[in-house]
């Protein structure tokens, strides 16, 4: 054969397989999202809900890992509104991350089209409005990450998929909730609980014999509660995006913020059965209830609603330790410095950040470390970018608890960290309240839930070997939790707590992982689209 013939078909082969990797490119999805205030009456008297093309709660977002997801927020309220993906890393792309240290709020009647990609994730999310207590009324939605054809599940496929929506619920409306926090108001109790935006009647339909997943988040603002279904028993199979050791409960707690995805095999007589959510260490316990129903079956839902667990700390910190990493499992996971033994990767940075409550000039106010956090008027992130000075205050957090108490610092916060530092964070949680606290960009391995002080001689009960890893966590009243998180993702993230008033009245701060070197292999250019508002907009 000539050699410019063989030139040719190899050009010719090279030129098939670039459009073959264009080809390959991974699949999008376009959603466009109306966001509107509408009627809605979950506690039976009308309210100024907030719906999504609508609905209430806004419509399921599934895709599949790796899936480019692009959403276009249509902003109809009266009021600057910002969507966040709950658990969604974000890889590479804080640009995203749609909390307002990362993005400007979508003004009224504009709109802004998000674009990520859940990458190398599978599982159970949600998203949420992240502003102005918003998701007082609504705006949040459940989001599902599939798992992709080759990437086997360590379960069998189910023969259905349930998205349950579960929170507490308060009849003030978002506007009163807000003003009454800004006028110096804590948040109070609240009226009820919903499973996907009913106290009851919701239904979910399988067949005898079958079994179904069951995806349970909690979108509340500031209760945990738990979940049981009458009759039968739930297999844990997912948590927050990780797979665990697959064991049976016959009650799951589920705090603020957390999601968890569990396997229930329809083996009682054909029947309805009841599914009930109770708010948890609450004084007064408030009750949802939903139905799983049998298909065939007429029968209504009868006997006695599953009772809640006692109120009990001990037995919700052993079940928390009972969810365990299978180690085993092949699935999208995190797998820093090329090895699933995090328990031997060398700790860089250790911080313990406790939270406080304190009332300041008649206001209540919420604290990490002696800092209460004040939102900016540029994002965090576009300053950075701009090199826009005197945004936020770098490093000021210090890394343990003050020893003596003082009133809080008002501050818009960053500690700054390398790119794939290795860091233990405690939280020390010294009041009588259960805390959740949620950390955007990265997920994070649960090492310990402990009572009383933490203090360096505990580390050696640290589950070092099969910790799970999630994006959330529980903290008990007067107790602590440990976290070992690998930061692996650049940008700019938001710490903050997700017990919603405490988080609005400045229980956050951001963390900003960095590297010197400047390349789109470790964080993406500013999207062409971004909004840009306070000191960053072009004048
Ligand atoms: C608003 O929506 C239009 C399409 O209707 C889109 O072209 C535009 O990029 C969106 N704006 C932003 C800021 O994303
Ligand atoms: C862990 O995952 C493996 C592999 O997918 C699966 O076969 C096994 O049942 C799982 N083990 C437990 C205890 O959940």
């Amino acid at each position: 054969m000539r050699r410019d013939v063989l030139l040719r078909l190899l050009f010719g082969a090279l030129a098939c397989l670039s459009l073959f990797l264009v080809n390959a490119e991974d699949p999008y999805r376009f959603f466009t999202w109306t966001v509107t205030y509408g009627t809605i009456s979950p506690l039976g008297l009308p309210q100024q809900g907030i719906l999504i093309n609508g609905q209430f709660p806004g419509p399921q977002l599934d895709c599949v890992t790796n899936d480019n997801v692009v959403v276009n927020v249509i902003n109809k309220l009266d009021e600057p509104f910002l969507l966040t993906w709950n658990g969604i890393k974000q890889r590479k792309n804080s640009w995203q991350d749609g909390v307002l240290g990362t993005n400007c709020p979508i003004l009224p009647n504009s709109n802004f089209t998000f674009k990520w990609q859940a990458k190398d994730q599978i599982g159970s999310f949600f998203y949420f409005p992240s502003t102005a207590m918003h998701r007082a009324a609504g705006g949040f939605g459940g989001l599902n990450v599939n798992q992709r054809g080759p990437i086997p599940i360590p379960y069998p496929v189910p023969a259905g998929d349930f998205t349950l929506l579960v929170g507490d619920w308060y009849k003030a409306g978002h506007k009163a909730i807000r003003q009454s926090l800004d006028a110096g108001g804590a948040l109070p109790l609240p009226d009820g609980i919903l499973i996907n935006g009913l106290p009851q009647g919701s239904v979910f339909t399988g067949d005898q014999g079958k079994t179904y997943k069951f995806r349970v988040s909690n979108v509340g603002l500031s209760t945990a509660f738990n979940f049981r279904i009458q009759g039968h028993k739930m297999k844990a199979v997912e948590v927050e995006g990780s797979h665990v050791i697959q064991e049976f409960y016959d009650s799951i707690d589920v705090h603020v913020g957390q999601s968890i995805a569990v396997l229930v095999t329809l083996d009682q007589p054909a029947g309805a059965y009841y599914i009930a959510a109770s708010t948890r260490f609450t004084t007064s316990v408030l009750t949802a209830t939903a139905v799983l129903r049998y298909s065939k079956s007429t029968a209504p839902v009868s006997g006695q609603i599953p009772p809640p667990p006692a109120f009990q700390l001990e037995g919700s910190i052993l079940q928390a330790r009972s969810f365990r990493w299978n180690l085993t499992a092949n699935a999208a996971r995190p797998n820093p410095q090329g090895s699933y033994r995090y328990g031997s990767i060398t700790r860089t940075r250790s911080l313990v950040l406790a939270n406080t409550a304190s009332v300041v000039n008649g206001r209540q106010r919420y604290a990490v470390n002696g800092f209460t956090y004040v939102n900016p008027d540029t994002p965090l992130k576009l300053a950075d970018y701009f090199n826009i000075p005197g945004v936020f205050s770098v490093d000021n957090i210090p890394a343990a608890p003050p020893a003596t108490a003082a009133a809080p610092i008002f501050s818009t916060s960053v500690l700054r960290f390398n790119l794939r530092d290795f860091v233990e964070v405690v939280f020390q949680n010294n009041e009588n309240d259960l805390q959740s606290w949620h950390i955007d960009g990265t997920d994070f391995w649960v090492v310990a839930y402990g009572s009383g002080q933490w203090d360096p001689s505990l580390r050696g009960r640290y589950n070092l070997v099969d910790a799970t890893t999630r994006h959330t966590v529980q903290v008990f009243p007067n107790g602590w939790s440990a976290i070992l998180m690998a930061l692996e993702n650049q940008g700019m993230w938001n710490v903050r707590s997700a017990m919603w008033a405490r988080q609005y009245l400045g229980q956050q701060l951001y963390i900003r992982v960095w590297t010197p070197e400047k390349s789109t292999n470790n964080e993406y250019d500013i999207p062409a689209n971004a909004l840009l508002c306070g000191r960053a907009r072009r004048s």
